[in-house]
């Protein structure tokens, strides 16, 4: 076994920080969801707003990737990306999709199932024009997800936007834009001593959040 492969065998953390409860957990999961986001913000948790997200294509296989959470209410989780990407070309095909969001220092993880879909344009403008001009600019210059022969092909291709755009507004690209996750199925999980955690899990039934306490 090589050596880094007898370390990650022998790494045993013990979760000590929390518990939760059925008694102790919000009544309806996107108000756990602020109220655990917003103690990962104050905990200044690293990346707090990254998660992992899940997308099915045609061919059945299974891909995942880190974006970023730009916004969310009620059910609804905002990223954004280039819709010509490996996970657009999934969300077309099958739009069910899974988020994990995993906050080390508070030994927490939520899941969130549910259906995604394109964000208005609206939404995707507003969001694009507060990005700073070099990630505009970049947005324009990577046909994300494609085989490029050479880093100099994305240079070559931020230079030419650059000029194209000198002085100018950079718009946002029809193919650059937000998907919103209408969340149909949470489950918040917190780290228990002895691998004996606690997982509760909201499903959504006939309109209606039913809770689950599931095994670890
Ligand atoms: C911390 C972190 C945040 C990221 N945020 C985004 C994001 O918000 N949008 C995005 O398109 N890619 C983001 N990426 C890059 C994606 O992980 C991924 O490489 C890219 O979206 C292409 O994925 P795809 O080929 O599976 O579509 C992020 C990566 C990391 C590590």
């Amino acid at each position: 076994m090589s050596g880094v492969n007898e370390h990650i065998s022998q790494l045993r953390e013990d979760f000590m920080r929390g518990t939760l409860s059925e008694k102790g957990i919000a009544l309806l999961p996107h108000l756990q969801f602020e109220q655990w986001m917003q103690e990962a913000v104050d905990a200044k948790v690293n990346e707090a707003q990254a998660f992992n997200l899940a997308t099915v294509g045609a061919d059945h296989k299974p891909s995942a990737r880190v974006v970023y959470l730009r916004e969310f209410s009620e059910n609804t989780f905002y990223f954004y990306t280039n819709y010509q990407s490996h996970k657009a070309h999934d969300i077309e095909i099958n739009p069910y999709v899974c988020a994990t969001f995993f906050w080390p220092e508070l030994e927490r993880q939520v899941r969130i199932e549910g259906l995604a879909r394109v964000a208005d344009k609206t939404k995707s403008d507003a969001y694009f024009q507060a990005r700073p001009a070099e990630s505009k600019l970049g947005a324009w210059s990577s046909p994300q997800s494609r085989v490029i022969a050479s880093r100099d092909v994305l240079e070559e291709l931020v230079k030419k936007n650059t000029e194209a755009f000198a002085g100018k507004e950079v718009p946002r690209p029809e193919f650059w834009g937000g998907y919103v996750i209408e969340a149909s199925y949470y489950e918040f999980w917190q780290g228990r001593k002895s691998r004996l955690h606690d997982r509760i899990a909201f499903v959504k039934e006939e309109g209606a959040w039913k809770i689950e306490r599931l095994a670890p």
